[in-house]
């Protein structure tokens, strides 16, 4: 297994491109599946779980086409395969995507049921209730969810119980294709929501409401081909910046959308940095000073992101004063606070809310990464401590930061990938 050494403690310092999303790239290729035409994607970065979706469309016979660019042409015309394998779904959670479309293309899906992961249970039962409200019969069986339609799904007025991003993505890809109007109540309003549904319009798709909580779609018979780039990664943009402001450092990062980051910014600003920004770039600027303690409480967008807990926890961990940092996506997203008490971090849970006191310093120690942003928060507190801190597990990391250790030596930071060897664990993680 890969490790990551940290010589801190190492200012973040400079400028860098931000990639494409992760969270956005894989919604958007499972809807490859519902066109007849050729759908090619671009700015897609390059990270292990687009590889996987890349690997899972293709089991279920989808063409694919990798360009110069390192854009993907999907064609789904000839798809006859409707199940996705244990092997593949364990690998990547983000696998149930394919249910939605594969439903309303071939009328059935057959996809292993993705288990809970490290963060918290999570469960699918409200994506479940989507497609049963769209007509569809659903079974879960041996593993595995089956649905089925007899002919066309049927337009349905659905209330979302709770705000889903990955339900809301799932229901409105298997609307696209329905007889009639479906209208998502209480719909997830992400930026990466936005995106599918913008790239499905540009398919074909009749989807209004986009970016509110009440997504309307007029069914259509079939969708064409397009060509469409991904938006820039929210979480990458906001984890560059907290690492910067957690190092009392500047940084500007380009090709990113800085309404995505709303919520976050100010709570930077919070903090103590000076931000300007512009179209497509943010510059967060520390001046020498370190940051002031901020509370937190992860809610669906339009606030503060659950992907972005742990990297301020990390933050307020080095910073003036108390805070409290609530997460109520997730029932088990503070498990990083134990490592990091392990390098002086002076951190208490009770119940979902973490008490962070903030410390002078912190003190370089082995850590071991538990899921992907917990990695990225103790890359951050490896950044501050004093000493060489050693980060196992980063295959976590890997799944959601492209090149990060070339990124962050770029902007100033000691840090360096240990290669290993791959192993069963590793190859069996899902988050
Ligand atoms: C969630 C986050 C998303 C983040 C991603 C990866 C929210 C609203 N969603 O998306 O921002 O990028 O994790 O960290 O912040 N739930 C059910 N039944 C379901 C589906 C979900 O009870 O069928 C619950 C989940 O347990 C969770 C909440 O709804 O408490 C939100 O889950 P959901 O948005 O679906 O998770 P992801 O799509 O993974």
């Amino acid at each position: 297994m890969d490790k990551l050494l940290i010589n801190g403690p190492s200012k973040i310092e400079g400028e860098i491109r931000i990639s494409g999303s992760k969270n956005s790239a894989l919604p958007i290729l499972a809807s490859g599946l519902l066109s007849k035409g050729s759908v090619r994607i671009g700015n897609l970065p390059h990270l292990n779980d687009v590889t996987t979706m890349i690997e899972l469309l293709s089991c279920l016979g989808v063409d694919l086409l990798i360009d110069e660019k390192l854009g993907v042409e999907l064609n789904a015309e000839k798809i006859t395969q409707f199940t996705a394998p244990y092997e593949l779904v364990k690998t990547m959670r983000a696998s149930i995507l394919v249910l939605g479309p594969l439903l309303a293309r071939l009328g059935k899906a057959r996809v292993s049921f993705p288990g809970g992961c490290a963060i918290g249970s999570r469960p699918v039962d409200l994506h479940l209730r989507g497609f049963e409200a769209l007509g569809a019969t659903v079974t879960v069986e041996s593993g595995f969810i089956e649905a089925v339609v007899d002919g066309r799904l049927k337009g349905a007025h659905i209330f979302m119980d709770k705000v889903t991003v990955g339900g809301t993505e799932n229901i409105l890809m298997a609307a696209t294709l329905a007889e009639g109007r479906s209208i998502i109540e209480n719909a997830a309003r992400e930026p990466e929501v936005v995106d599918l549904a913008n790239c499905l319009n540009a398919m074909g798709a009749k989807i209004s409401g986009i970016g509110t909580d009440k997504l309307i779609i007029d069914g259509v018979e079939e969708l064409h081909g397009c060509d469409y780039d991904v938006m820039s990664d929210r979480i990458e943009a906001g984890t560059f910046l907290v690492a910067a402001a957690a190092t009392r450092g500047w940084i500007k990062v380009k090709d990113v959308d800085p309404h995505s980051l709303e919520a976050v910014l100010a709570k930077l600003e919070e903090a103590g940095a000076k931000m300007t920004v512009g179209d497509d770039w943010i510059r967060l600027d520390m001046e020498g000073r370190k940051p002031i303690a901020v509370d937190i409480r992860t809610a669906p967008y339009p606030a503060f992101p659950t992907d972005m807990q742990a990297q301020f926890t990390a933050m307020n961990s080095v910073a003036t004063g108390v805070s409290t940092v609530v997460e109520t996506i997730f029932e088990n997203r503070l498990i990083q606070v134990h490592e990091m008490n392990r390098m002086g971090a002076n951190i208490r849970i009770e119940g979902n809310t973490a008490i962070v006191e903030g410390c002078e310093t912190l003190t370089a120690a082995p850590v071991m990464a538990s899921d992907l942003r917990a990695s990225a928060s103790l890359v951050i507190a490896g950044l501050c401590a004093n000493g060489a801190t050693l980060v196992d597990r980063i295959y976590h990391i890997d799944r959601g930061y492209e090149c990060i250790e070339e990124k962050m030596q770029l902007l100033g930071a000691s840090i360096r990938r240990i290669p290993g060897r791959l192993s069963n664990e590793q190859s069996e993680q899902s988050s």
